[in-house]
């Protein structure tokens, strides 16, 4: 058991009573660090990630600027897709972009198994090194089937989903199989990190809320149980993550990670009566309230603090991604302020 068995972060994702609420922000590495754009250089995210100190260096910058109680890896969900040579760019303030999307079942010999050694090495150097570093938990990622798959489908990031849900309701024999040739992938993927040395990891099915329940339930689920399963053994947290999912949180609860990502749009209280109190939350902070007033942001983060009503199971994060123009400052004042809430149930220990 290593040193960081106890740190907060990773006592709030078993929801085990810990010193202080944990807190970190999905997308910190990069975007709206001005120490990030210094060193960053040009060209593609892609590209950049293959230099194993500078995606360290990137990695460390928010922990080390904002306090944070985790650090996440510098990288893309589109990093082992793009290493099989799918032919993915992405474009600046755009997304993902698939040169030849996802149309038959040719396109299945595109998606050869995932080998991490030989194909991403730099991902598991950059693991290795922040792990050396690092006095927080790492969080290894991958993108979730569904998540990816609309990238490949789509070609480029989608507002609507229609080619995907097409497919799903046209052809769920061609579905099931990307599904499955993604699970494999995503699984090694995930399981090589793990074996670099992140502390937790957490799945990005960003997009799955465009879903209904029951597209969700049959097209998503089963696939996205099979990954939670895969690395239960390891016995590191998992967190399941994405946004608008108010309708499928149950569902998605129930593919078995332990930590259940909320956005802002699902009260925490509420979730937990979805959900039960087994199961750790992590949230949920709207991104946009960032550019509110300084006093406004403290009363929605009292607000997020005060809805967790003490259950150590909390992590508290945005509810999406930083946005790009965010001013760290607000960031810095976010985490004293969440540092710094008095816990009973940790008092009480
Ligand atoms: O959270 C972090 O800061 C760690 C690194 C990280 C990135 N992407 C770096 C990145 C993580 C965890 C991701 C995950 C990711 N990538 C998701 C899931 C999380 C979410 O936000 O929902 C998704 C959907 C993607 C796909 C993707 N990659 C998008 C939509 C974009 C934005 C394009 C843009 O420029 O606005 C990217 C590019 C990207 N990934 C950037 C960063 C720092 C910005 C571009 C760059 O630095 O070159």
């Amino acid at each position: 058991m290593n040193s960081l068995h106890d740190s907060p972060f990773l006592a709030a994702c078993r929801s085990e009573p810990h010193q202080h609420t944990p807190v970190w922000f999905m997308r910190q590495a990069g975007r709206s660090l001005p120490e990030y754009r210094e060193i960053r250089g040009e060209g593609s995210i892609l590209d950049a990630i293959k230099n194993a100190d500078l995606s360290t260096e990137i990695t460390l910058q928010p922990v080390r600027r904002y306090n944070t109680d985790a650090a996440i890896l510098y990288s893309d969900i589109m990093v082992p897709l793009h290493a099989l040579g799918f032919g993915i760019e992405i474009q600046p303030g755009v997304g993902p972009v698939v040169e030849n999307p996802f149309r038959s079942v040719s396109d299945l010999n595109r998606l050869r198994p995932l080998e991490p050694d030989r194909d991403t090495p730099y991902v598991l150097e950059t693991i290795h090194q922040l792990v050396e570093e690092l006095t927080v938990p790492l969080i290894g990622f991958a993108g979730a089937p569904f998540t990816l798959a609309s990238y490949l489908i789509e070609g480029a990031p989608s507002r609507t989903y229609t080619r995907t849900k097409a497919l799903m309701l046209e052809d769920p024999e061609l579905w099931n199989s990307l599904m499955n040739h993604l699970v494999e992938i995503v699984i090694s993927s995930l399981n090589s990190q793990i074996s670099a040395g992140v502390s937790a990891i957490q799945l990005f099915d960003s997009w799955a809320g465009a879903l209904s329940p029951s597209a969700y339930e049959r097209f998503v689920l089963p696939h996205s149980k099979k990954i939670f399963l895969a690395v239960k053994d390891s016995g590191i947290p998992t967190i399941h993550f994405g946004v608008g999912t108010g309708e499928i949180l149950s569902l998605m609860a129930s593919a078995g990670s332990s930590v259940m990502g909320v956005d802002w749009k699902t009260p925490l209280d509420v979730a937990r009566n979805r959900l039960g109190s087994e199961i750790a939350l992590q949230g949920n902070l709207d991104p946009a309230i960032c550019f509110a007033s300084e006093h406004a942001v403290s009363t929605e983060v009292l607000n997020i603090l005060e809805k967790n009503d003490n259950h150590p199971g909390h992590i508290f994060n945005l509810g999406h991604g930083v946005l790009p123009e965010t001013n760290p400052q607000v960031l810095e004042r976010i985490v004293e302020q969440v540092h710094s809430y008095p816990l009973e149930l940790t008092e009480r220990k």
